[in-house]
Formats: C-alpha cells, sequence, structure tokens
C-alpha cells in the first residue's frame, strides 16, 4: 500500500528555529496524526536546507567551516521536532550522500536530455535572495527593493534549465486540478504570476563565487543552485530511483509557508518534476505567517519569538494548541503574549483542565474513583448527547479540510457544554440528597462526565496527543486502536478506577 507522504519545507541552516519554523511543524504533525487516526500509513518527512552563500558566509563570520554550522542546525532543528512532540518518521539534511546522489544524477539526467545548457548571463545578482534579479523586481521608483539587500551586476556563465518551454502544460496543469493546491485563492496567484513569460532558469553558481554546494556533475567548476539541490529532497529522501521510491512517492502534501509558493514550489518543482519524468505531488498546503506587529516574523526583522520558551514554560500541548487554534491556514496570524495566556488560562486551564480536576476530585470523593454505571436519561443528558451528535463527524469533517482553528473551537464548545451540564446537574447538591431517583441521576452525571470527557479528549487528539492519553490513562480507559471507534459513545470506562487528582494545565507563577 502506498503510504500517505506528508512534508514541510526544509528549513534554512543559518538561523535560529522559531515560531514560524515550529508552526510549520506542527501544523504539518497535526495532518499527519489525524491521517494517521483515520488509518492511513503516514509518513512523515521534515529536515533542514543546508547549502548555500548564506550558509557559508555565516560560518565564515564565525571562522568555523560550513559543516560544522550545519551539524549545529540538525541539533536546534532535530531538538526543536522532539520539543513540539512532532512525529516525523525521517530528517534528512542536503548534505547526505543519499541526498547529493540523487540530485546530481537528475541534473545529469537533465542535461543528458538536452534540458539544461550554458549560456552567458549578464544582470543584477542578489546576494541576499541568492537569485538573478530582472526588472519588475524592481520597486514602483526603480529601486531594487530592501529585501534583496546589495544587487550587483554581474557577467558570467552558468547553467540553465529549460523552464519556459513547459510553461503552457504548468498553467493548464494548475488550472485543470483544483486540489493542487490549497488554499484555492493561492491558485490564482500561481496562474498571475504565469501570466508574464518565465525565463529558464539559472541552476549553476561558479565555485569561485560559492563552493558550499553539490557540483554539478557535467561540470564540477560550478555547485548546484540552493534551491534546485533543496527542492529535490523530497525525493531524495524517499529513495528516489531505488525500488521503494514508489511506496511513498508521489507526495500527499508539501506543506510551505506562502513565500515559498511562487515560484520554488508551484513553477520550479512541478517542471523539475515532469522534465525529469516524475510524477507530481498531489498537493500543496500553503500557510500564512506569524506577525509581529503585523510584520512576518523573521530573523532579519528581530521579531522572532522562541517557541522553546513558550514549550519550556507551558509544554509541548500548549503551544501546539495555541498554534492550531489561533491560525487560520492559509490566512496571516498575530502572535501576542497577551493572546497565549488567554488561550491557555481560558480554554486549557480552566474549561478543560478544570473539568478533569472536579470529575477526578468527585469520583474520589464519594466512589472510591470508580466510575459508576449511567441509571437514567434525562434532558440534560439527552441534550449533551445530542450535542455530540453534532459535534463528531462536524469536527472531523472540518479537520479534513484542514480547518483546525475551527474544529477545536467547535470540540471547546463541546468542553463548555460538559462544564454547563456538571453546573445545571449540581452532583454536589444530589450527593446530599435522600431521594433514591437523585442517587440515580448523580450515578449518572458522574458518569456523563466522565464520557464525554473521555470523548471530546479524542478528538483534540491530533493536536494535543499527551493530553489525551493522560485524560484516558486517569479514567482507566484502554484506547480503542480504531479512532473512529473511540469517538463513538460506550460504556467502557464503567467500573474503571480512576487516577489521582491532577493538574493539567498549571497555572504560571506569574502570568508573563
Ligand atoms: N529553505 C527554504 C525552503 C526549502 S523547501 C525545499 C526556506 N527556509 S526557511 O527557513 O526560510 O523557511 C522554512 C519554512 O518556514 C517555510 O515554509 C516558511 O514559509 C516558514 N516560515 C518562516 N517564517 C515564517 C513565519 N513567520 N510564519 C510562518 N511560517 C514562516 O524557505
Amino acid at each position: 500500500m502506498k503510504s500517505f507522504y506528508i512534508t514541510t519545507a526544509i528549513d534554512y541552516a543559518n538561523g535560529k528555529p522559531h515560531l514560524g519554523h515550529a508552526y510549520e511543524k506542527v501544523l504539518t504533525d497535526v495532518v499527519a496524526r489525524f491521517r494517521r487516526l483515520m488509518g492511513d500509513d503516514v509518513y512523515f518527512l521534515t529536515g533542514i536546507d543546508e547549502h548555500g552563500q548564506k550558509v557559508q558566509q555565516s560560518a565564515q563570520a564565525r571562522g568555523i567551516e560550513p559543516i560544522e554550522l550545519c551539524d549545529e542546525a540538525a541539533v536546534a532543528f532535530k531538538g526543536l521536532c522532539a520539543s513540539l512532540d512532532v512525529s516525523n518518521d525521517d530528517f534528512i539534511r542536503t548534505t547526505e550522500d543519499r541526498h547529493k546522489n540523487v540530485v546530481r544524477s537528475i541534473l545529469q539526467k537533465l542535461f543528458d536530455q538536452g534540458d539544461i545548457y550554458k549560456a552567458e548571463y549578464q544582470g543584477y545578482y542578489s546576494k541576499r535572495a541568492e537569485q538573478f534579479l530582472q526588472d519588475k523586481d524592481r520597486d514602483e521608483n526603480g529601486e531594487w527593493p530592501a529585501l534583496f539587500g546589495e544587487v550587483e551586476e554581474i557577467t558570467e556563465s552558468n547553467y540553465f534549465f529549460k523552464l519556459s518551454q513547459h510553461q503552457d502544460w504548468l498553467i493548464d496543469h494548475t488550472k485543470s486540478n483544483e486540489s493542487f493546491i490549497y488554499p484555492l485563492f493561492r491558485a490564482k496567484q500561481v496562474l498571475e504570476f504565469l501570466k508574464e513569460p518565465i525565463n529558464d532558469l539559472c541552476i549553476s553558481r561558479p565555485k569561485e563565487r560559492l563552493e558550499w554546494g553539490i557540483p554539478l556533475p557535467f561540470d564540477e567548476d560550478y555547485v548546484t543552485y540552493v534551491w534546485f539541490d533543496a527542492l529535490v529532497n523530497y525525493v531524495s529522501a524517499v529513495g528516489y530511483g531505488t525500488d521503494s521510491f514508489e511506496d511513498h512517492w508521489p507526495a500527499d502534501f508539501h506543506v510551505i509557508g506562502k513565500d515559498i509558493l511562487v515560484p520554488p514550489h508551484a513553477v520550479y518543482w512541478p517542471i523539475m518534476l515532469k522534465a525529469a519524468d516524475i510524477a507530481l505531488p498531489k498537493s500543496l498546503l500553503v500557510h500564512g505567517w506569524w506577525l509581529k506587529s503585523g510584520e512576518k516574523m523573521s530573523k532579519s526583522t528581530g521579531t522572532v519569538v522562541d517557541p522553546l520558551d513558550l514549550i519550556g514554560q507551558f509544554g509541548s500541548d500548549a503551544f501546539r494548541y495555541f498554534v492550531t487554534r489561533e491560525m487560520n491556514v492559509g490566512h496571516d496570524s498575530e502572535f501576542s503574549q497577551e493572546r497565549y495566556m488567554a488561550r491557555y488560562n481560558s480554554d486549557l486551564a480552566n474549561d478543560l483542565g478544570n473539568l478533569l480536576s472536579r470529575v477526578l476530585a468527585m469520583l474520589g470523593r464519594g466512589f472510591d474513583g470508580v466510575i459508576p454505571a449511567p441509571q437514567v436519561e434525562e434532558d440534560l443528558e439527552t441534550e449533551l448527547w445530542n450535542l455530540w451528535g453534532e459535534t463528531q463527524p462536524k469536527v472531523v469533517a472540518l479537520y479534513e479540510e484542514f480547518q483546525f482553528h475551527t474544529g477545536l473551537e467547535r470540540t471547546f464548545a463541546f468542553i463548555s457544554a460538559i462544564n454547563r451540564y456538571a453546573e445545571q446537574r449540581a452532583p454536589w447538591k444530589l450527593a446530599k440528597s435522600e431521594d433514591p431517583e437523585d442517587k440515580k441521576r448523580l450515578d449518572t452525571s458522574l458518569f456523563v462526565m466522565a464520557e464525554s470527557l473521555r470523548l471530546a479528549v479524542g478528538l483534540l487528539a491530533p493536536v494535543l496527543p499527551q493530553t489525551s492519553q493522560k485524560v484516558y490513562d486517569l479514567l482507566g480507559y484502554e484506547a480503542d486502536s480504531d479512532w473512529t471507534q473511540r469517538l463513538q459513545r460506550s460504556e467502557a470506562i464503567v467500573g474503571k478506577k480512576t487516577g489521582e487528582k491532577t493538574i493539567l494545565f498549571p497555572k504560571p507563577q506569574n502570568d508573563a
């Protein structure tokens, strides 16, 4: 069976991981965990992008070898994945032989086919963007925008990959495959870009200017342009050229930020694959940016938020919850510490955490910690179960559409309804009554609270995997291996001994 193959972009090795990188990994992980729960055999790849001028320069500035810098980055980014509780199956580094060999074999194939040619190029070059610029890249005053840094005019011989001959095919492919780019409005941006004729792509850098790259197999005086190198990671990691390649390829989703859709992922990559006679990925899932004070969070603007600080203080599940709950996939979202604390305190600590503490405390007090069987069903119970009946399929459908933020909103609306049920049923009052009917109501109410909590954390599993498991353990529930079964009402927890009162999301010492 072919796996469900999902990838993140590979992060540049010359920077520290920040919230934007962490978000992309969490988003991909949420999709991966969701698909696994839905029964898919998921293969999840992430990694780092190690070649190019910026790595060479950063290493030079520190007086170390580029590979040393990359080794440090590999430790940092692998550490980030572990801290985020991300379930990746592989982590690719573009300096690995398995990758370099595939880049070289694809280049050789394209060269042999006549898809790569050498030509003299005279033009403007941006070191910062590591690309040649065209007049259309100038701003309205005819200047080069600041993002390109220092721009110099240069003449040099280079190798070019024939992109332009595939333009019509690519337009047609993008138009006729609505699921190729998600969300759909991003496809419009691609088609807009493709209205202008595209140039062939310069895929080499002369060694005298850049050494830190993969040498071209047909001319060792040049190294490979870093985007051509990096994109290939998606196929090199899953054994392009070997028998097992098709166990994973084509990728189901490449998860990327909106800044690297056009042209790398929506233009270069499909054309590279088509020319090399490799199937295209099924979809690009394009997310927006985390902003700080309205600007893209990035190293160069100095506005980065360190995900590791937040994880250290509040745990990985809280971080995963915040980014998934706040970001409408495809759009931008502003980060603020206040919003982070508001979500943490109100949704996680109060609504969810207090509900669990309450259930465990009440069971501990009157029931020796054993979950009673339900005895009656009255309007309050029926209402709650009806709400579950609507919530469960709706949330799964929203997750299928990457609407995780609304899926979580709905799940937390259900959790609030459980809290309301508890207030209205007031088991603490029922416990004082002498009426045998109230004893039945009391048993029922504790069962209903425990069971509805069990159901709710089932829906949270892709986003809050640790919390979900912790609640199952505390309720003595052995999770059914079939997730959709776990989401069905049952009496499996009746008679189970519950755990000690636990605080899932402790209030921070000071809300800083
Ligand atoms: N190395 C290239 C990708 C090569 S993929 C074959 C690159 N690296 S990056 O480190 O700059 O970005 C990695 C991913 O993080 C990209 O998908 C990018 O969009 C994402 N983010 C970087 N900053 C971001 C935010 N502020 N917000 C959300 N994601 C952003 O591009």
